[in-house]
């Protein structure tokens, strides 16, 4: 059984988007394991671990239905969405060494099973494939995009380094890192199936919309997920945010609005960078409103996606990328 229908992502409905771009999901993911070969077999076997573990494949398949959406789904676009699936999985290579992970998508992670110097190396050859691969695909201003998209994400996740442990965080940072580690690669995914597809820029800022806020939504419903998720449907730890001193927007809620003892006591929890008391963690999370509030956050971000492609036009694809907007929202894995 595969790894992503073990761990189920509302499995019926993903499963009836994907139908919708069938042959061409299946010719992604035969790329990306083409992709994978080198000479180097350490380099093989993690590439392998982390790919063959599933994953949603969200990304591609916002390209694939992006590219649907406004024309032909070509070769190019298939190379696309590999590209981005490759970037994205090189970033959680390099996120679980940061942040310390000991499981992904259901497994132990690459660091917990080789340690953290292959995990960064592999997450390397992983990114440099990604521009090889755009090499061959020879469109430059694609190339522009993808590059500053890399370059926004790293930035991202260092803004965050550099915001962890600090209990003062505010919601306007909070978005900031979110939008650049997570959000920004959503909106090149879609973006960049309309560059392939030689569209004007109303419908380039359409799709980057689009994809700007579902990853927000995204990743919204990845930091409730990390306080309110179920493991065996993750793939993942529950608390390791905490553990990190991750101060992301349930805990922010709290300091703001939770009862003051529970306030003070995420305060010392990121400032010490301590998940010994995630237990009363998780529960003042869910007793204080938190959970709502990040979901109804995240349900402004879903329905501001759902708006930007509007003027875009009506087919099968433009209605999948709509359903995904609203399932993303109720997702548990
Ligand atoms: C995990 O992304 C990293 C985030 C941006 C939250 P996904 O939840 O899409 O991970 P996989 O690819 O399905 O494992
Ligand atoms: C995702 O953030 C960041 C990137 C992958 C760039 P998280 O750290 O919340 O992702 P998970 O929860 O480990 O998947
Ligand atoms: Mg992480
Ligand atoms: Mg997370």
């Amino acid at each position: 059984m595969p790894a992503d229908s073990a761990r189920p992502f509302q499995p019926v409905k993903m499963q009836q988007i994907r139908q919708v771009v069938a042959s061409e999901f299946d010719a992604v993911n035969d790329f990306i394991i083409d992709q994978l070969h080198s000479n180097v077999p350490l380099v093989e076997n993690i590439g392998h671990y982390i790919v063959d573990a599933g994953g949603k494949r969200l990304r591609p398949l916002l390209s694939l239905l992006s590219a649907g959406t406004i024309g032909e789904i070509t070769q190019h676009h298939i190379k696309l969405a590999s590209v981005i699936e490759f970037i994205h999985t090189a970033t959680l290579l390099h996120d679980d060494v940061v942040d310390l992970s000991d499981l992904r998508r259901g497994r132990p992670t690459a660091n917990a099973n080789w340690g953290n110097a292959p995990s960064v190396l592999v997450g390397d050859f992983l990114y440099s494939r990604a521009f090889q691969i755009l090499v061959d695909i020879g469109n430059m201003p694609l190339m522009g995009l993808l590059s500053s998209t890399t370059n926004t994400v790293a930035e991202g996740e260092v803004l965050q380094l550099t915001r962890a442990g600090q209990a003062d965080t505010d919601e306007a940072t909070y978005y900031s890192v979110i939008r650049s580690k997570t959000a920004v690669l959503f909106a090149a995914a879609c973006s960049g199936a309309a560059i392939l597809s030689n569209q004007n820029d109303a419908t380039r800022s359409a799709l980057h919309s689009y994809g700007m806020n579902l990853g927000i939504a995204f990743q919204l419903v990845d930091d409730v997920l990390d306080y309110a998720g179920n493991p065996e449907e993750t793939g993942k730890n529950i608390g390791d945010d905490l553990a990190e001193g991750k101060p992301t927007l349930p805990l922010i809620f709290v300091m703001q609005n939770g009862k003051p003892s529970d306030a003070d006591r995420v305060r010392q929890a990121i400032t010490e960078k301590s998940a010994a008391h995630l237990d009363s963690i998780v529960t003042a999370v869910a007793d204080s409103g938190a959970l709502q509030y990040c979901r109804d956050a995240a349900q402004t971000y879903s329905n501001a996606a759902i708006a930007a492609i509007s003027e875009l036009k009506d087919n099968h694809y433009k209605s999948a990328l709509t359903a995904l907007a609203d399932i993303a929202l109720g997702r548990n894995s």
